[in-house]
C-alpha cells in the first residue's frame, strides 16, 4: 500500500509542480469527475453446486485519460472484473456506474449499446480477422460502430499512423509480428473513439521490446485521443508506467 500512495503523491506533486505558475489543466485533471466508479462489487459464480466467491468487495474508480493496471495472480480475478467493467457480466452485489450510467442495474441490451460507443477491448491474443489486411480490420470496426463510410478512410489511416503502422497497412496479420498484430487491435479497438479501453494482458504474448513499444503506444493515445485504458498485467516493468496499479490478491485489492 505504503509504495503506491508515496508514488501517486509523487506523481501529483510533480504535476502540480510543473504546472505550478498555469494551475489549468494540472488542477482540472486531479479534480475530474471519474470516468469509471466501482462500489462494494461481489461476483459469484455457481460451480458444480458450490457458490464460488471471486470478487469479494471492490472498490475503485477510472480517472479520465489515466493508465491503470490491474495486477495481480492468475485466478485472483482480474478478467472478471474487467469484464464487469465492459458490462460483459454483472456483480452479484455492489454498483458499477460508467458516465454515471447505472451498469449493474442496465439490461445486457442497454449495456451493449453503452459498450458499443464508448468502448474498445484488446485481448491477449489479438483477435484479428486472418483475411483481412490491418486497413481492413480496423475498417471493420467503424462498420460495425455505425461510423458514416465518408470517414472511415481519414479514421483509419489517421488510427494505423498512430499505432505507427502506416507502412503495414496492407499487410495481413500473418505477415506481421506479434508486437505488430497488437498494434493493429489497439487502431481497431480506439477507431471509433472511445472513451475507455480495457486491456486483457494485452502484453502477455509479446517479448519486453515489443511490449514495451505497446505501452508507449498506450501512452500516445492516452494524450492524443483523450482516452482512459485499464489493463491487467503482471509484468513488473510495464507496471513502472501506470499512473496507477490496484494489486488484486484473491477477490480483493490489497
Ligand atoms: N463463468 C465462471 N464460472 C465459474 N467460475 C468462474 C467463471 N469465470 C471465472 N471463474 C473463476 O473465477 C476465478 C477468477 O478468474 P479470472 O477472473 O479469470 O482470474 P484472472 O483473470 O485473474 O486470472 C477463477 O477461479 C475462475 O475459475
Ligand atoms: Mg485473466
Amino acid at each position: 500500500m505504503g509504495w503506491r500512495k508515496s508514488k501517486q503523491i509523487a506523481a501529483e506533486a510533480a504535476r502540480n509542480d510543473v504546472h505550478k505558475e498555469e494551475p489549468g489543466p494540472a488542477v482540472a485533471d486531479v479534480q475530474a469527475k471519474p470516468l469509471l466508479v466501482v462500489e462494494g462489487v461481489e461476483r459469484t459464480f455457481q460451480a458444480g453446486g458450490q457458490p464460488l466467491h471471486v470478487l469479494k468487495g471492490i472498490d475503485m474508480e477510472l480517472k479520465p485519460r489515466r493508465l491503470v493496471m490491474l495486477r495481480g495472480r492468475s485466478g485472483s480475478g482480474k478478467t472478471t472484473l474487467l469484464n464487469m467493467i465492459g458490462g460483459l457480466d454483472q456483480p452479484s452485489k455492489g454498483h458499477i456506474f460508467f458516465n454515471d450510467l447505472p451498469f449493474h442495474a442496465m439490461s445486457d441490451d442497454q449495456r451493449t449499446k453503452v459498450r458499443r460507443k464508448d468502448m474498445g477491448f484488446i485481448f491477449q491474443a489479438f483477435a484479428l480477422m486472418p483475411l483481412l489486411s490491418a486497413y481492413e480490420n480496423v475498417e471493420l470496426s467503424l462498420r460495425m460502430a455505425g461510423v458514416p463510410g465518408a470517414e472511415w478512410k481519414p479514421r483509419v489511416e489517421h488510427c494505423l499512423e498512430l499505432v505507427g503502422l502506416a507502412k503495414r497497412m496492407h499487410h495481413r496479420p500473418f505477415e506481421l509480428s506479434g508486437g505488430e498484430q497488437q498494434r493493429v487491435a489497439i487502431a481497431k479497438a480506439i477507431a471509433h473513439r472511445p472513451s475507455l479501453l480495457l486491456a486483457d494482458e494485452p502484453t502477455a504474448e509479446l517479448d519486453s521490446q515489443m511490449a514495451a513499444q505497446i505501452m508507449s503506444v498506450f501512452q500516445t493515445i492516452i494524450r492524443t485521443e483523450q482516452v482512459t485504458i485499464c489493463m491487467t498485467t503482471h509484468d513488473p516493468t510495464i507496471l513502472e508506467v501506470a499512473d496507477h496499479v490496484y494489486e488484486m490478491v484473491d477477490g480483493k485489492f490489497i
